[in-house]
C-alpha cells in the first residue's frame, strides 16, 4: 500500500517547493496538495510536477471543519505536512481576524480530523506542523532563539502562529497524537509572492520604482534559501522525534538595508545598467507597527540529531534567485496585475 501524505498549502511558496522534493523523490507516496488557493495559493508554481502519477491537488479550505473531517474520512492519510497559513505580516496588521481564522481554527480543524481517523492506531502516523521563528518574539543584538526559548510573539501573524503551536503540543500531550514541530527563519527563492521583500524589491527595479523600506532599515532578519527549507522538512518529517521541536535557520543574518543595497548591485550588473542606478530608488518609509528588530535562529539541535545544515551559500542562492525572478517574467505578469496592484497601492500609499 503508498502511504498517502497530505501536504496542506502546497500551492504556496514554500509548499510548492516541498511538494517538488517529495513528489520527486519518494514514487512511492501519494501525495495530496490541499489548498485554497488564496491570493498567495498559485498553481502554476507546480506546473513540473503536476502530471505525476503520484501528486494529486485538492481544492478545499482548512478552515471548513465538515470538509476536513471529509477528506480524512475518505483517504485516511499515513502523514500530514501542515504549511497553509496567512503568511504576511503586513496583511496582518490589516486584516487578523483571517490569520485567526486560517492559522488557528483552520490548523484546529486539521488535528481533530487526525486524532478521529488515526484514534485506533497512531504508532506510524505523522502530523508535521511548520512554523515560524517569529513566534519567539524580537531580539536585540545578541542571542539566538533556541527551542526552549520562551513565545512572546508580538504580530497578529505570530500570536496566531504560536497559538497553533500550542494547539498542536496541547494535541500530543493530551491525545498523545504523534507531533513534530519545526520554527525556521526567513526563507527566500523562487516561487514567493512579490508582497514579502526580496520578490518585492526585485520586481520594483525591474519597474523603475521606489524600494520602500520600513523604518531606518537595520532591523535583522536571518535568511534561508527555501530549498534547503524544504529539505530540513524532509528529514524532520522522516527522523524527527514525536513530541519535539526543531528550530531550522540560515546562520545568515542581515540588516534590511544591506541586503538591499545588495539586491541593488546585483540587478545593476544583471540589467547591465551603471552601478548605483538601482540604490537611487531606496526611500525610507513609514515603520511597520511594532516591527521586531532582530530574527537569529540557533540550528545546532536539528544539525547535532538530524544532521541537516544549510547546504546553499547565499551568495549562490541569492544569485540563484535573482536569475528566477528574472527569466519567469510569466510567472510574476500573472500575478502583479489586478488584486497584487489594489493591495500595493493601499499598503504603501500613506508611508
Ligand atoms: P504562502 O503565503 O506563500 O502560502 C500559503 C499557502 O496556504 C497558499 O498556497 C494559500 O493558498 C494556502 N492557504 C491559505 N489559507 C488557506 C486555507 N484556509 N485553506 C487551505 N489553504 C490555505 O506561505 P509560505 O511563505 O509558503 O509559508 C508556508 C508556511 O511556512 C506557513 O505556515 C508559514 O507560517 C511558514 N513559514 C514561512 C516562512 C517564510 O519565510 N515564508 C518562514 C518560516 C515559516
Ligand atoms: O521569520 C520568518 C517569517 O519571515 C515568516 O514566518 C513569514 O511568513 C515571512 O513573511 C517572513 O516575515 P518578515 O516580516 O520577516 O518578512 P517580510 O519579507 O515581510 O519582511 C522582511 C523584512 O523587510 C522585515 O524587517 C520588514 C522589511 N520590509 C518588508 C517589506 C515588505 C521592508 O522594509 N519593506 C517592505 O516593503
Amino acid at each position: 500500500m503508498k502511504k498517502k501524505i497530505l501536504i496542506t498549502g502546497g500551492a504556496g511558496f514554500i509548499g510548492s517547493h516541498v511538494i517538488r522534493l517529495f513528489v520527486n523523490k519518494y514514487p512511492n507516496y501519494e501525495i495530496i496538495n490541499l489548498d485554497a488557493l488564496t491570493y498567495a495559493g498559485n498553481l502554476e508554481n507546480l506546473c513540473d510536477v503536476d502530471s505525476k502519477p503520484n501528486y494529486s491537488f485538492i481544492k478545499g479550505d482548512i478552515t471548513d471543519l465538515e470538509f476536513v473531517t471529509n477528506l480524512f474520512n475518505k483517504y485516511k492519510f499515513d502523514g500530514v505536512l501542515h504549511l497553509a497559513a496567512e503568511s504576511h505580516v503586513d496583511r496582518s496588521i490589516s486584516d487578523p481576524l483571517a490569520f485567526i481564522n486560517t492559522n488557528i481554527l483552520g490548523t484546529v480543524n486539521l488535528l481533530n480530523a487526525a486524532k478521529e481517523v488515526w484514534k485506533d492506531e497512531m504508532s506510524d502516523k505523522k502530523f508535521y506542523h511548520i512554523s515560524t521563528d517569529e513566534v519567539y518574539g524580537s531580539l536585540g543584538i545578541t542571542g539566538k532563539f533556541t527551542e526552549t526559548t520562551s513565545y512572546d510573539p508580538r504580530s497578529p501573524y505570530s500570536a496566531s502562529k504560536a497559538s497553533s503551536d500550542h494547539l498542536v503540543r496541547a494535541y500530543f500531550h493530551t491525545y498523545k497524537l504523534p507531533v513534530v514541530i519545526s520554527n525556521c527563519s526567513n526563507n527566500y527563492g523562487a516561487n514567493q509572492f512579490p508582497e514579502k521583500l526580496i520578490p518585492l524589491v526585485i520586481n520594483n527595479i525591474k519597474h523603475s520604482k521606489t524600494l520602500p523600506i520600513y523604518g531606518k532599515g537595520d532591523n535583522i532578519r536571518d535568511w534561508l534559501f527555501v530549498e534547503d527549507h524544504a529539505l530540513a522538512i524532509d528529514k524532520i518529517y522522516h527522523e524527527g522525534k514525536v513530541g519535539e521541536t526543531y528550530n531550522i535557520g540560515g546562520n545568515n543574518e542581515w540588516t534590511n538595508i544591506d541586503l538591499v543595497k545588495k539586491l541593488c548591485d546585483i540587478m545593476d550588473k544583471k540589467l547591465d545598467q551603471a552601478i548605483g542606478t538601482s540604490q537611487k530608488l531606496i526611500s525610507f518609509v513609514k515603520d511597520r507597527a511594532g516591527h521586531d528588530m532582530r530574527y537569529a535562529i540557533d540550528a545546532s539541535k536539528i544539525e547535532k540529531e538530524l544532521g541537516w545544515k544549510p547546504s546553499i551559500k547565499f551568495e549562490e542562492g541569492f544569485e540563484q534567485t535573482i536569475d528566477w525572478y528574472l527569466e519567469n517574467t510569466e510567472w510574476s505578469d500573472h500575478i502583479l496585475s489586478g488584486d497584487y496592484e489594489k493591495y500595493y497601492e493601499k499598503q504603501y500609499k500613506n508611508r
